[in-house]
């Protein structure tokens, strides 16, 4: 094994590792240190990763998915001062730091669930994560991602499946609603 770490091996460590179990917590235990790895060998991080999208602030581009949309690893840069409102992802995240550091703020859901496009929440904590450092979401996880930087971020995103492809949603903590979600993709 050689010292640099591709993302052609990546994919093929990713494919391995879901194939050898059903458990989503010991699938991000094990994509976990390589995604970092990744992250912080980077032949993924050429200069049209950075270039943005000003209208949605965050600019998405899809480096690998499989033909059913399942393990998607998407590298994601974001403008000074953009974010992401809160949303969940209908799937497994793995999320590593690769250029600058994004402050997440994580929430949990309080109501049951039992009326269509209600949604209670409330924020549990956060955190700023950095090159080096990954953060692992269950698939009822719920975050927001805010670059508060001067500078454009990038983080390299896997999920186990791509989040445009689940049935995800977005959450509006005061109206108290949460709405089908899709970003766009570069
Ligand atoms: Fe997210």
């Amino acid at each position: 094994m050689t010292d640099s770490y591709s993302l052609a091996d990546y994919i093929a460590d990713l494919r391995r590792i879901a194939a050898a179990s059903d458990d989503e917590s010991e699938i991000m235990k094990q994509v976990s240190p390589l995604a970092a790895r990744l992250a912080e060998t980077p032949d993924w991080l050429t200069d049209e990763i950075y270039k943005p999208n000003e209208e949605q602030g965050f600019a998405v581009r899809v480096l690998h998915e499989e033909a059913d949309h399942s393990l998607a690893v998407l590298a994601v840069s974001w403008l000074p001062g953009s974010g992401a409102k809160s949303h969940d992802h209908g799937t497994w995240a793995v999320v590593a730091g690769a250029d600058g550091d994004e402050r997440n703020v994580f929430y949990s859901r309080l109501d049951d669930r039992g009326k269509a496009g209600y949604a209670e929440i409330r924020e549990t904590g956060q955190k700023v994560f950095g090159p080096g450092e990954v953060l692992r979401m269950n698939s009822g996880a719920i975050h927001a991602v805010y670059n508060d930087s001067d500078k454009i971020t990038v983080s390299l995103h896997t999920y186990g499946k791509h989040p445009n492809f689940t049935d995800r949603v977005q959450y509006d903590m005061d109206a108290k609603t949460c709405t089908e979600f899709q970003f766009a993709v570069e």
